[in-house]
């Protein structure tokens, strides 16, 4: 079995590594003075900044138009050296700290993103409308993997002609790599994340993803146990398969100095730390790292094989969708609030994670589809990765990195909007948000 430095030493990782780090031509135009951040109105419920539903194409009238990308940023010394004093002497909320009796009520113009010192544990007024929205929205979608029917994968699955050797790989690559990335995940939003964001409507959806989380790997355990699989080779997979390891190691590095217990913001160094993870975590390991998967299961589902696990996968992918759209506005809420952070310098190494991601998911799909199935092949999961990876630069403001990448796999974005496919697999959806009532008899 390879070691970690064995992973970490593989060509295409290096190859990447070593290329070149041309910035952006955006980056090139000299970087104006940025104005501050405009303050909201008071008690006024704030838009989001951006909310791009990732079932519509990026049109540059919705996104920061990659030429004034430089405008946001602070260049004068004098002014990064006071922001960075001034975040310094923050006293940062985390709703741990004892009553302040008398203290006065909250204000919507004392809330903010990060490095807040209003009392988090209020969660009204609202600030963030598109945070809560965004809570309402995942509430409302709630599903449990118990309901799915899987008779049909069972029979299918145990017949030896039922499959081909390349469709049971796709199905256990992906079980193989989900299984455990969405516990990575959920430890990123639990034990990383979710202290330093000092906003409580933005922390209210945080901890139902955490529960979304929860639900997604209880997805894939009953699926392997449905199916009877060997628990021991899925679970263990990022331990053992190179290309599914490369991944989880890629996002494990950007847990790891978040979670560090000393670990704090209120320093540009401190504050870019929280953005590298956030733009880890939601714009490559959920917006990337995902789609392969993704898209192989539910091209499954379409040709009517295994049509249980790809309604999982189904129901994960809308609510994957939302977190997603959720860490996009948080990023630019945070860019917004912080002009100081989005240097040339960051915004270049931004693009390169996301280049580096990419890359990641590219080399997933050649080990997972070493030729051609179920209408798809290599080639053109990597032309849709590129797709995706541009999408993903232009949500946060960055310049597309594969110019002219098309999606050659246009009923995905179809499938995230299940509303608009009710019956997909002649299945129902559990109306959750109208049914129940507790009795108290
Ligand atoms: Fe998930
Ligand atoms: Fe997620």
């Amino acid at each position: 079995m390879l070691s970690w430095d064995e992973y970490n030493t593989d060509e295409a990782l290096d190859a990447i590594k070593a290329k070149p780090q041309t910035p952006p031509s955006q980056n090139e135009a000299p970087a104006a003075q940025a104005e501050p951040a405009p303050a909201a109105p008071k008690h006024a419920v704030q838009e989001p900044v951006t909310a791009y539903a990732d079932t519509t194409p990026a049109t540059p009238a919705a996104a920061a138009p990659a030429e004034a990308i430089g405008d946001e940023v602070i260049a004068d010394e004098s002014l990064q050296a006071r922001a960075e004093r001034a975040l310094a002497e923050l006293d940062v909320a985390t709703g741990l700290e004892e009553l302040e009796m008398g203290a006065a009520r909250i204000e919507v113009d004392d809330k903010r993103v990060i490095n807040c010192r209003a009392d988090v544990n209020q969660l009204v007024p609202f600030k963030y409308d598109w945070a809560w929205q965004k809570y309402l929205d995942g509430c409302a979608n709630h599903w449990m993997p118990q309901e799915v029917n899987m008779s049909a994968d069972i029979s299918m699955w145990k017949n030896p002609e039922g499959l081909t050797e390349d469709e049971r790989r796709i199905v256990m690559r992906s079980l193989g790599y989900f299984s455990t990335a969405d516990s990575l995940v959920a430890n990123n939003l639990v034990l990383a994340v979710y202290r330093h964001i000092t906003n409580p409507e933005c922390r209210q959806y945080l901890l139902r993803q955490s529960f979304e989380e929860a639900i997604h790997t209880h997805a894939y355990q009953y699926c392997v146990e449905s199916l009877g699989m060997d628990e021991g080779e899925v679970f263990n997979m990022y331990r053992e398969l190179p290309s599914i390891a490369k991944k989880a190691a890629w996002s494990l590095k950007h847990t790891s100095s978040l979670s560090d217990p000393t670990f704090q913001t209120g320093t540009p160094d401190k504050d870019q730390e929280l953005l590298r993870n956030l733009i880890g975590f939601y714009c490559v390991t959920e917006g990337i790292f995902f789609y392969c998967g993704f898209t192989q299961i539910l091209s499954m589902g379409r040709r009517n094989k295994m049509t249980g696990v790809a309604e999982q996968f189904q129901y994960i992918l809308r609510d994957e969708s939302m977190h997603l759209n959720f860490g996009i506005d948080l990023i630019n809420q945070i860019k917004l609030e912080n002009p100081h952070l989005w240097t040339p310098q960051f915004q270049q190494e931004v693009a390169q994670m996301i280049v580096e991601g990419t890359q990641l998911e590219i080399e997933y799909a050649r080990d997972s589809m070493p030729r051609g199935v179920l209408g798809m092949n290599a080639g053109m999961m990597e032309q849709y990765l590129h797709f995706i990876a541009n999408r993903r630069l232009v949500q946060i403001g960055l310049k597309e990195q594969f110019p002219g990448a098309q999606n050659p796999f246009p009923w995905m974005s179809e499938i995230m909007d299940l509303r608009k496919e009710k019956n997909f697999f002649e299945t129902r959806v559990i109306e959750y948000q109208t049914g129940g009532a507790l009795s108290w008899e």
